[in-house]
């Protein structure tokens, strides 16, 4: 079989991107740049050269100040109104399908050009509304085809995340999948076993499936929200009239998809407008200073650095002097819980209509880590979890689950 006639797996992250192969029974991840089976879902168009870059070469190319556009949390896009919207790429006009199509395209070069693939796609790209969901999925399946993709099959991610960790399994066992992700928050709970492995009809043992269009970028957004931004201006008062500046400026500076509609000399005029009737005009000196130099997805991308130290340190000190000319910042890991914590609340309430769907809460089964628990501290999940990738990156967490009064 040649690897073009292979099927194979696609998952097409918020943040991170990867695709595999059959390789006789057991699937194989294909490495994509320096060896890693993993790349950001990232692509930077070049003003310098007129290259399209993808993954770290993307993210690299933009973080050292190449000229140029960065695209990032391109899923994101998928059923909202933006999929349509043209963007300035250079001296063309791509709507952000055709850049999806082009990152699933240059990942699916790299597995050597496969016809047919299953992509990945969370619970709810949508969530609370079936017709602009449904509207996603069929966006993504044409971007699959605009990028060669002849024979396209989706499964929900967390279904896929159990049926990967199943592969190692040695009894059978109930397994709670708790997939946090750059978008979407996914959980599954699904009865595994050596036996029932590989079975072309599983669906007697899925016992139930949920998710949340919240994940980590959302928190990212919080954060530089709340820590970051009133530096810049955000919900400063001006001079004369009971007015604030605009909130979108920041929503969209803290919105990784959105980051490029204020890279525009249009916006700048008003900035510099509104400047004049600040009484704090050197915070639009920053913002203007961030803007016009396109560092957005740079402080974007220190934010997360934070969000992702506080998972192992209660204060952060954020050096944003290169970036937006303010002297370092202290982040506490309670100011991050506070900015982020209806949003927790409602991965919570997502992990609780889970373990409804299932009936097992008041049945024989019981969770080992308490849902809890598992969101206030990752790390209290290790000890019964494990990393369904490998790689820094991912945050997929299988949880077992067992029967009361077991010691498995
Ligand atoms: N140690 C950490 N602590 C907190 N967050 C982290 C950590 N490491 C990575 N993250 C966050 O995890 C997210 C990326 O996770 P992952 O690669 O699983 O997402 P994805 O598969 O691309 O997204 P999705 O499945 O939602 O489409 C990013 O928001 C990143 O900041
Ligand atoms: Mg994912």
């Amino acid at each position: 079989m040649t690897m073009a006639s292979r099927a194979c797996g696609f998952d097409f992250g918020t943040s991170n991107s990867a695709i595999g192969h059959a390789a006789g029974s057991d699937p194989k991840l294909i490495p994509l740049q320096d060896g890693r089976v993993s790349i950001p879902t990232a692509v930077f168009f070049s003003f310098e050269d007129a290259s399209v870059t993808f993954g770290r070469e993307a993210v690299s190319r933009y973080l050292q100040r190449e000229n140029g556009r960065l695209m990032r949390s391109l899923k994101s896009v998928l059923g909202s109104s933006l999929i349509q919207e043209l963007t300035q790429v250079g001296s063309n006009r791509l709507r952000f399908d055709q850049i999806i199509a082009l990152f699933l395209s240059y990942v699916r070069d790299a597995a050597d050009g496969p016809s047919s693939v299953v992509m990945g796609r969370p619970v709810h790209f949508v969530d609370g509304d079936e017709q602009a969901d449904k509207n996603a999925e069929d966006q993504l399946r044409h971007a699959a085809q605009l990028a060669g993709f002849d024979h396209i099959e989706f499964q929900f991610e967390p279904i896929a995340a159990a049926l990967d960790y199943e592969r190692h399994v040695r009894a059978e066992e109930l397994a709670f999948v708790v997939d946090i992700g750059g978008g979407t928050s996914d959980f599954s709970i699904v009865r595994v076993s050596p036996e029932r492995r590989g079975k072309p009809n599983r669906k007697s043992d899925i016992l139930a499936y949920s998710g949340v269009h919240i994940g980590g970028t959302d928190f990212d957004r919080r954060l530089e929200l709340n820590a970051v931004l009133p530096d810049l201006g955000l919900g400063a008062k001006l001079r004369h009239k009971d007015m604030e500046t605009p909130s979108w400026w920041y929503q969209d500076l803290a919105t990784w998809q959105r980051i490029n509609f204020l890279y525009d000399p249009k916006v700048f005029t008003d900035i510099r407008q509104v400047r004049r009737d600040m009484l704090e005009p050197e915070k639009l000196d920053r913002l203007l200073e961030v803007l016009e130099n396109r560092k957005g997805h740079a402080l974007l991308t220190a934010v997360e650095d934070v969000k992702i130290q506080l998972s192992t340190t209660n204060k952060v000190t954020m050096d944003l002097q290169d970036l937006a000319g303010i002297d370092p910042i202290d982040v506490t890991r309670k100011q991050f819980e506070r900015a982020v914590a209806d949003q927790i609340g409602q991965i919570d309430a997502t992990i609780k209509t889970t373990l409804d769907q299932s009936h097992l809460t008041r049945g024989r089964y019981r969770l080992r880590v308490s849902h809890r628990r598992l969101i206030a501290h990752p790390a209290a999940a290790h000890d019964v979890a494990q990393d369904l990738r490998q790689g820094p990156h991912h945050r997929g967490r299988c949880v077992r689950l067992r029967r009361h009064g077991s010691r498995a």
